[in-house]
């Protein structure tokens, strides 16, 4: 017979997760799409995000206006939506991803934006509250980042936040324990050279008049326990203690919501 012999298939198998997504550099923002049918599984890769997203939520202060609008920075799939029915305020949601900001629309974000944290599609303090959840931590310009979430935020706005430390402590637990552990983190998810500098933080959002008070946050222990062994259930983040790994951050940006009269 003269025809061509198949040529073997010599090429490595594409490495994947245990999710069957393709394994990717170290925070590649493509990951959230590949894991996009992830968000609202509750025992999905993202089991961990939705009860940071319950604690973060207990950080938002009532609305002091009708219409007032929390601006939701990376909202992901709208995992912070159900926490905030019934307090009136209008959730935009903006994030780089197409199918996050698909998921999260179906979810309760009253409107989703696709763009990015560092250049955010808003005008100058247009936002009641600027909601910075687990984003710090995956922009290559994070004083940037920080500096479009303050813009948008109005004088007597809140400012909040929580995000990975920068230590030796948050690369072995978030990164080296984490990966291991299915809905805690998913693999590659993070870039331990992102994580974030506490002091330059709090320097960074005072240049912009947010004075931010940071506490740690860490799940219940024996919740976690029974949460590994049976992957049922919710796990309460205990706030306070320690800022060494998780931590949130909420502060005011200096000035006044009431508006003066025009001349
Ligand atoms: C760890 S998830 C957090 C999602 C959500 N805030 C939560 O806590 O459930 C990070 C999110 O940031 C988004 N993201 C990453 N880089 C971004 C950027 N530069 N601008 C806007 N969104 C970004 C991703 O698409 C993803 O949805």
């Amino acid at each position: 017979m003269g025809g061509m012999a198949d040529a073997p298939n010599t090429a490595a198998p594409e490495a994947r997760t245990k999710t069957g997504a393709p394994l990717r550099p170290r925070n590649h923002p493509a990951q959230y799409d590949d894991l996009a049918d992830q968000w609202w599984k509750p025992r999905g890769a993202f089991a961990m995000l939705h009860w940071i997203a319950a604690a973060r939520a207990r950080l938002v202060p009532p609305p002091s206006r009708g219409e007032a609008v929390l601006l939701d920075v990376a909202c992901g799939g709208g995992l912070l939506a159900p926490h905030l029915d019934g307090l009136g305020y209008v959730h935009i949601g903006v994030d780089l991803s197409p199918t996050a900001a698909t998921v999260a629309h179906a979810h309760g974000v009253d409107a989703v934006v696709r763009g990015d944290a560092c250049r955010l599609p808003f005008a100058d303090a247009s936002v009641d509250v600027v909601v910075a959840g687990e984003i710090l931590e995956h922009v290559p310009d994070r004083p940037l980042a920080v500096a479009e979430c303050c813009r948008v935020l109005r004088p007597g706005g809140t400012l909040v936040l929580d995000t990975v430390a920068d230590t030796w402590l948050a690369r072995l637990l978030v990164v080296t324990v984490a990966e291991r552990i299915p809905g805690a983190a998913p693999r590659h998810i993070h870039d331990p050279a992102l994580f974030v500098d506490r002091r330059a933080l709090l320097v960074e959002c005072a240049s912009h008049g947010v004075r931010l008070r940071l506490n740690g946050l860490r799940p219940s222990l024996v919740q976690l326990l029974g949460w590994l062994a049976r992957r049922r259930g919710e796990v309460d983040m205990v706030p306070g203690g320690p800022t060494t790994v998780l931590f949130q951050g909420v502060g005011v940006k200096v000035g006044s919501m009431r508006r003066t009269a025009a001349p």
